[in-house]
């Protein structure tokens, strides 16, 4: 298990004129969008996310989690300046590149028409690359599917098993990012945990950095690191996983008391 405890330190006292942090993957800088009626989405969100983190991302619906997420990979175009991989302005580098970087896994998969491999194959293959069969079967031993998957239609698959398929389409792209919008709840238990366990295998092994936007604050407390509390657009906490009862802000205390 990396050790967290300098980064942890960091993330809770994090603020923007503190600067680059060391071994920040992602930096979010003031990030604030208003709707159409000059309403808050997101205010002044600022938060460093360390590389090779789980990060949890909770709050009650509508306080801007899937906007925050959505910013992370410009499927909503931040504002320049204000999103940072690896310190370098996301704003400033090619779309494509950044959201292969940056994978991002949804609440219900949806798969392409064809097979799993048709399926994995994808992303790659917008690059002029063929992934070869025994790339694609550690790909979906990644993903947690038995090589038996290889030539199932996507259609014929369980919602658990396409989203691990996706899964799989994601990490095709060699992502060093995943964001994941609340993706295991539309699955059982069983699914969940298949999914939970690949989340952390990739964290331990690969040093992969996470976002994770989840109801559930047991699925927080299982496989998070750190987790920020969104309430109204704006991170009111930042706390160790292992330590949500801590929590001071009322709204926070409020959220997490409805939701264990
Ligand atoms: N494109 C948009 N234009 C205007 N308002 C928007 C837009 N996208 C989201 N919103 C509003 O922004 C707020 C935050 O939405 P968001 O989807 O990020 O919340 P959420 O925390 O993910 O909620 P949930 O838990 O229900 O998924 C909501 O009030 C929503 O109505
Ligand atoms: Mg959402």
């Amino acid at each position: 298990m990396a050790d967290f405890e300098g980064a942890k330190e960091h993330l809770l006292s994090v603020k923007p004129e503190n600067g680059r942090a060391i071994d920040s993957k992602i930096e979010v800088r003031d990030l604030t969008k208003l709707s159409n009626k000059d309403q808050r989405i997101l205010n002044k969100v600022n938060v460093d996310i360390p590389k090779g983190m789980i990060f949890g991302v909770i709050g009650p619906s509508g306080s801007g989690k899937s906007t925050f997420l959505r910013a992370l990979n410009r499927l909503w175009e931040p504002p320049s300046g204000s999103v940072f991989l690896d310190g370098a302005d996301i704003c400033e580098l090619d779309v494509l590149e950044l959201r292969r970087k940056v994978g991002m896994l949804f609440q219900l998969p949806a798969l392409f028409e064809g097979t799993v491999a048709d399926n994995i194959r994808y992303g790659p293959s917008l690059k002029g690359k063929k992934l070869s069969e025994e790339e694609v079967h550690k790909l979906l031993a990644l993903a947690d599917l038995d090589s038996s998957f290889f030539h199932k239609s996507g259609a014929e698959l369980s919602v658990g098993q396409a989203q691990r398929v996706s899964l799989g389409r994601t990490l095709a792209n060699e992502p060093e990012v995943l964001l994941l919008d609340e993706p295991t709840s539309a699955l059982d238990p069983i699914s969940t945990q298949n999914i939970e366990d690949v989340l952390v295998k990739l964290k331990e092994e690969r040093g992969m950095t996470i976002i994770m936007v989840s109801h559930s604050i047991k699925q927080i407390q299982r496989i998070a690191d750190m987790v920020g509390l969104l309430v109204e657009g704006e991170i009111v906490e930042i706390l160790d996983a292992n330590s949500l009862s801590e929590a001071k802000h009322p709204m926070a205390q409020k959220f997490l008391r409805l939701s264990s």
